[in-house]
């Protein structure tokens, strides 16, 4: 009989057989300094690409305040247990009561952390005789809650609304013989590409099919639509959305999540949410600080508005000069450039080293094989200055990359891993 971990001793994984490459610098970097536009990598100061504080306050000086007086107030213990048992208060109502109205829903129940609460609400949401139907490009969270779904499930082709109709067509189908119902699922932003779910078309297929849509806005709350309510308001779908999902963890710059719906439907998930039920109460340090994250999200749009300075200057520069950003629709900005894994991370050590520009880099197997995406989160922090800076060093990186540069200084590298 195999040993459990032979398989581990063998083979570290597509990402994993890299780690003695790539570790420390392409994944597990360590960036220090204040998050803000500019931090220090290895001692050398960058501007950072790779951070999605998009309102800039992650360091802002009234949320420091705000965050260290509620931890001098009620440490990070406070409250014990979960929601249910002890682990309720009034400001965790209240920072709800806020949510809700501000993405214009009537209720709305926070969660512990994005990706354990999207997982627990697709796992509440569908009993074994429901269909789940899903973007083939859904985040891991949702994938992971699907995971957990006893009944059938179909993937549709990203964003291809098409595809989801023709899977929506074998839902009503099968639904018909479980008795069960359909739950379609998109994200308000993808957060690799930037393409917006497009939830107007999909809302639109409510006329012919009966589903019920849950949308995560992680990278749309904040950042979209006229209020900053996201991608559901930037669309004029909100109200067709009918469970809606944001993390603290980009706009916010915090720790957390929460869902919103119809008063009834949060009744219901408030007493079925596994990873709310059987966890401890969102720390109130963290409730504060939303609380406060909240109300400048809705009283400072000019926290918004330079977020989208930065963005179009950096979107429309990138154009302007001849990259391929794909069909982005939102802050998140990628650069699709040709070339192999080695010859990438040549690419992004010339980056970090000789240009100070400090951004993601995302190869096979997240993205098609031959292909190097950086991807660049502008936020309110970054200036005009920092734009040009990194578009310039752009150019001269893509002139490198064209002219065989990376190839030779990558020679070494794919010697080593016997490629
Ligand atoms: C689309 C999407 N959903 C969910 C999450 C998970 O959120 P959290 O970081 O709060 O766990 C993320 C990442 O933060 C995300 O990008």
């Amino acid at each position: 009989m195999k040993d459990l971990f032979d398989k581990i001793y063998k083979d570290k994984g597509p990402l994993g057989k890299w780690a003695s490459h790539a570790e420390g610098y392409f994944v597990f970097p360590k960036l220090e300094g204040k998050i803000s536009n500019r931090m220090k990598f290895q001692g050398k100061d960058v501007i950072t690409w790779s951070i999605n504080d998009y309102l800039g306050l992650a360091n802002h000086p009234e949320v420091r305040k705000v965050d260290a007086e509620a931890a001098a107030e009620y440490g990070s213990a406070y409250p014990m247990g979960a929601r249910m048992m002890s682990g309720h208060t009034d400001l965790h109502e209240k920072l709800q009561d806020e949510l809700a109205s501000f993405v214009n829903k009537e209720a709305a129940y926070l969660l512990n952390f994005g990706y354990q609460g999207m997982v627990s609400t697709v796992d509440a949401l569908v009993s074994k005789d429901d269909i789940i139907v899903y973007d083939v490009d859904a985040h891991a969270c949702i994938i992971d809650g699907v995971r957990l779904h006893m009944g059938k499930r179909f993937t549709y082709k990203h964003n291809d609304v098409e595809s989801l109709e023709k899977n929506l067509e074998r839902a009503t189908k099968m639904a018909e013989q479980t008795g069960g119902g359909i739950l379609v699922i998109s994200e308000g932003v993808f957060g690799m590409r930037g393409e917006q779910g497009r939830l107007k078309e999909i809302v639109a297929l409510k006329k012919k099919f009966n589903f019920r849509l849950f949308v995560d806005d992680a990278h749309g709350f904040g950042t979209l639509g006229a209020t900053g309510a996201g991608a559901g308001e930037e669309q004029g779908v909100q109200d067709d959305i009918d469970v809606y999902f944001a993390t603290f963890a980009k706009s916010l710059a915090s720790t957390g999540a929460f869902i919103a719906a119809d008063q009834e439907i949060i009744d219901y998930l408030k007493y079925n949410l596994r990873s709310q039920m059987f966890a401890k109460s969102l720390q109130m340090q963290l409730v504060v600080g939303a609380l406060k994250r909240l109300e400048m999200l809705k009283t400072m749009p000019e926290l918004k508005a330079k977020l989208w300075e930065n963005t179009n200057a950096l979107q429309s520069g990138l154009k302007d000069r001849g990259f391929d950003i794909g069909t982005t629709q939102s802050c998140v900005t990628p650069v699709y450039l040709k070339g192999s894994i080695p010859e990438a991370m040549a690419l992004v050590r010339d980056l970090r080293e000789n240009y100070g520009i400090f951004c993601s880099i995302v190869v096979y197997p997240v993205i098609p094989k031959g292909l190097i995406l950086l991807r660049l989160i502008p936020t309110a922090t970054h200036t005009l200055e920092d734009v040009t800076e990194t578009l310039d060093a752009f150019e001269a990186i893509r002139e490198r990359l064209q002219n065989g540069t990376y190839k030779r200084l990558s020679a070494a590298v794919i010697a080593a891993m016997g490629e």
